[in-house]
């Protein structure tokens, strides 16, 4: 029988638990070099909402929403689950948890995976697919 997970998603929102958060991503490398979400994290105030994920005590996966941006054409929502945890369904627990955001989420295909892990959700939570 396949090990239950030990998963524990974070709702960050207060902006003094942001900071922190923020470290650990960057500390565990839960982001693609040179992606938008290591980007995002320079600017806190601009996060709308924060969902990190642990498994046991390791930081494994994040997913973040931005602000209302004020131009159009550009995601706000990026996730990222850690290779060796993907396929497990984390991606999926954090996807509804940061839909749960007033923010409609605008999404960008990256890899192939995320083609089909947006489309698998692009009806059911309302999914923006931008490119
Ligand atoms: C895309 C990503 C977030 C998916 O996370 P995950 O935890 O592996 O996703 P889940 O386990 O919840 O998968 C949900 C569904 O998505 C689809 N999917 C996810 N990974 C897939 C893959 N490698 N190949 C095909 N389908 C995939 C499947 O339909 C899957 O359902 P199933 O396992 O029942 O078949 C993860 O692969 C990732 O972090 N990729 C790198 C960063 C990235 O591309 N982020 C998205 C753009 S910001």
């Amino acid at each position: 029988m396949a090990k239950k997970l030990l998963l524990r998603l974070t709702k960050i929102k207060k902006a003094s638990y942001l900071s922190r958060a923020i470290r650990i991503v960057r500390e565990n490398h839960l982001f693609v070099d040179g992606w938008m979400l290591n980007n995002w994290m320079d600017t806190p105030s601009n996060i709308e909402r924060m969902v990190l994920c642990r498994c046991g005590k390791k930081a494994v996966a994040v997913g973040i929403v931005l602000k209302k941006q004020e131009y159009h054409g550009y995601p706000n929502t990026g996730i990222f689950v850690k290779p060796s945890h993907r396929r497990q369904g984390i991606g999926t627990k954090i996807l509804k948890q940061l839909s749960k955001t007033k923010i409609p989420l605008k999404v960008a295909y990256g890899t192939t995976p995320s083609i089909n892990f947006y489309d698998k959700y692009k009806k059911d939570l309302n999914l923006h697919i931008l490119y």
